[in-house]
């Protein structure tokens, strides 16, 4: 039998990279996270105007970045202008680190920062809506020229449109669906995409979902987990994988491989 394709993954995946203490998204968040022994980010990315693959989780600008308005209304030019930092250090006046000036990344600077630092990679599509096809078109664009397809990864998104195209343009990455709640037709929907992973909230992760999924063949990740109490309720019960904020305390505690 052959290796799952997610025989790489890690209990524990930076979300954001390590958000709760760099900017989320930012390639200093990437870098801590490493800095932090993490050996798998999860990220967003999205496009601009002008069809550049960008790493940002928001519709919009306002949250986490000096600019205003949907990103997708701003050239490249217009994004590498902006301030991704400088919100984090007036959210947090006593970090001891400040964070100002740091750029939005590129999916292409992210994803070789990550493989410099020998992490894995979580890839989440995230279209503006109503732009899944040519979000996901240029992110396997983006991603097959830079990602190697022997490194570590898989491709996510809410968007099945999205994964559907993603999928035409770059089979070679493999592909997890994310939920919420995990619908009752899950296992056809992650077969028509090819699916190897499914990431739902950590509410629908429980003992019964967590087997019916492995037994299937698929992995099963929950997202955001930032409680160390409710990370060991779920990989005492067999959970692969969460996503967190706080790479920082849980990778002591659950950064060892598996038992
Ligand atoms: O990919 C898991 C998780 O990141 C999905 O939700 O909103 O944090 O991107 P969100
Ligand atoms: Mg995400």
């Amino acid at each position: 039998m052959s290796p799952h394709p997610l025989a790489f993954l890690p209990r524990l995946i930076a979300h954001r990279g390590a958000s709760a203490d760099a900017p989320e998204n930012t390639l200093a968040a990437l870098s801590l996270a490493a800095d932090r022994g993490a050996r798998m980010i999860e990220m967003d990315a999205t496009v601009s105007a002008d069809g550049v693959a960008v790493v940002h989780h928001d519709f919009e600008l306002d949250r986490c970045t000096n600019g205003t308005g949907p990103i997708i209304q701003h050239t490249y030019e217009q994004l590498q202008a902006l301030d991704c930092g400088a919100w984090f250090d007036k959210k947090y006046p006593d970090a001891p680190v400040k964070f100002a000036g740091e750029p939005l990344p590129t999916l292409a600077q992210a994803a070789r920062l990550i493989l410099d630092r020998s992490m894995a990679l979580n890839l989440e599509i995230k279209p503006s809506l109503g732009w899944d096809e040519p979000t996901a078109r240029v992110c396997a664009e983006t991603l097959a020229q830079v990602w190697p397809a022997d490194a570590p990864i898989v491709v996510s998104s809410m968007s099945e449109r999205a994964l559907g195209v993603f999928k035409a343009h770059a089979p070679q990455f493999p592909r997890g669906l994310i939920t919420y709640a995990i619908p009752e037709n899950w296992r056809e929907r992650m077969t028509d995409l090819g699916c190897v992973s499914l990431h739902c909230s950590h509410f629908f992760a429980t003992p019964g979902t967590i087997s019916e999924v492995q037994d299937a063949g698929y992995k099963i990740l929950a997202y955001t987990v930032n409680d160390t109490a409710e990370a060991k309720r779920l990989f005492d019960d067999g959970l692969d994988a969460v996503f967190t904020d706080r790479i920082g305390e849980m990778n002591p505690l659950y950064g060892a491989a598996a038992p």
